[in-house]
């Protein structure tokens, strides 16, 4: 049943732009590589697995979205390009970050939509919890080393980052951000989707005040699809999310390719050229959570992750750009 399954009706080419979708290898990731590949963009799957990624492509190469015949596709497609990333090492978001910033000419639209759910408690090699580095942290740290890149490409970029209603279940937990005292899966993405909301306005409110103009940012609920999310996913240790998770698979689940349609509003739709800073579900704006919109939460998650990132956080922004560029570069 679908009560809520808004598909993006814009008809916006992407000829001669470059897209970068991090976690594009399955799910929501790869739906709208097909997407935005179909309306002539240079799409860039930023993925860890690279034999499921090139599964992925062929996927993509071989079957148009549903909204196209096959031969409309053929002939209006734009190019396909994979690069390595795994977001549990900030080592590799540097390198991902580097190769791409010495390769592409360009980058227009920067989608961070990796995620995942873990089912035990794991650290990364940066020290961090595995799910707050994929799903936040290393998003935050790519996000910062694209930027100056996207701020030359072109006056109209978009960076695009996938939440979930799963952020109205928690708070950020600031003198414990990783949950060593209180882990449970669930708890640790729904702070993590808080995380990713809070970053998106926080960015917006910097880019503006800095008078940086041309680069937008959303965050968006995709819908509940069932994609491989939930392969590691336990969420008895989380009754309330468990019992609201049922009611909404019954009720809203969509399918990957209705999945992916907030992001590619979120991506391409010209109504929205000129919105930043908010939050979107089933391609309309949409309400967030009290937490999520404290200006000073945001504020102080920023320079958490800062903290966490050995980065100082600068009151001028283009020369924060500049000295994350040269700190972790
Ligand atoms: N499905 C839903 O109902 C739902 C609801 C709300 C929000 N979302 C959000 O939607 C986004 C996409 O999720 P999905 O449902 O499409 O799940 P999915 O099919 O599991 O896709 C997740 C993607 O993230 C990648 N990924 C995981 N760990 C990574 C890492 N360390 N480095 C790089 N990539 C990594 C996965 O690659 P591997 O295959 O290599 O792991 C995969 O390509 C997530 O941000 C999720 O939080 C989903």
């Amino acid at each position: 049943m679908w009560f809520f399954n808004k598909m993006c009706t814009s008809k916006a080419r992407l000829d001669g732009k470059t897209v970068v979708i991090t976690g594009a290898s399955s799910g929501i990731g790869k739906e709208t590589a097909r997407d935005l590949y179909a309306r002539g963009a240079r799409v860039i799957l930023a993925c860890r697995n690279m034999e499921k990624t090139n599964k992925a492509v062929e996927d993509i190469k071989n079957n148009p979205p549903s909204r196209m015949t096959k031969d409309e596709y053929k002939n209006n497609v734009g190019e396909l390009a994979i690069y390595f990333l795994d977001l549990r090492s900030f080592k590799s978001v540097r390198d991902c970050a580097k190769n791409l910033l010495t390769n592409e000419a360009a980058i227009h639209v920067l989608i961070n939509n990796a995620g995942v759910i873990m089912s035990q408690y794991e650290k990364t090699e940066d020290g961090n919890e595995t799910t707050l580095q994929v799903n936040y942290l290393g998003h935050f740290l790519l996000t910062l080393l694209l930027l100056p890149k996207m701020q030359s490409s072109s006056a109209s970029c978009r960076i695009v980052n996938v939440s979930s209603i799963a952020h109205i279940f928690v708070d950020i937990e600031f003198d414990d951000i990783n949950l060593e005292r209180s882990y449970a899966p669930f708890r640790s993405y729904a702070q993590s989707k808080l995380a990713n909301i809070l970053f998106t306005k926080e960015l917006a409110r910097r880019l503006k005040e800095a008078n940086v103009h041309g680069i937008n940012v959303y965050s968006l609920h995709p819908g509940m699809i069932p994609t491989e999310i939930s392969r590691h996913s336990n969420l008895t240790s989380f009754p309330s999310a468990a019992f609201f998770s049922n009611i909404c698979i019954k009720l809203f689940l969509k399918n990957a390719e209705q999945g992916a349609q907030t992001t590619i509003y979120c991506s391409v739709d010209e109504k929205i050229a000129n919105e930043t800073g908010l939050y979107y579900s089933d391609c309309n704006v949409a309400t967030t959570y009290r937490k999520a919109n404290n200006r000073h939460y945001a504020e102080k998650l920023w320079n958490l992750s800062c903290r966490l990132l050995h980065l100082e956080p600068e009151e001028d922004f283009s020369t924060f750009l500049k000295t994350v560029s040269r700190q972790m570069l």
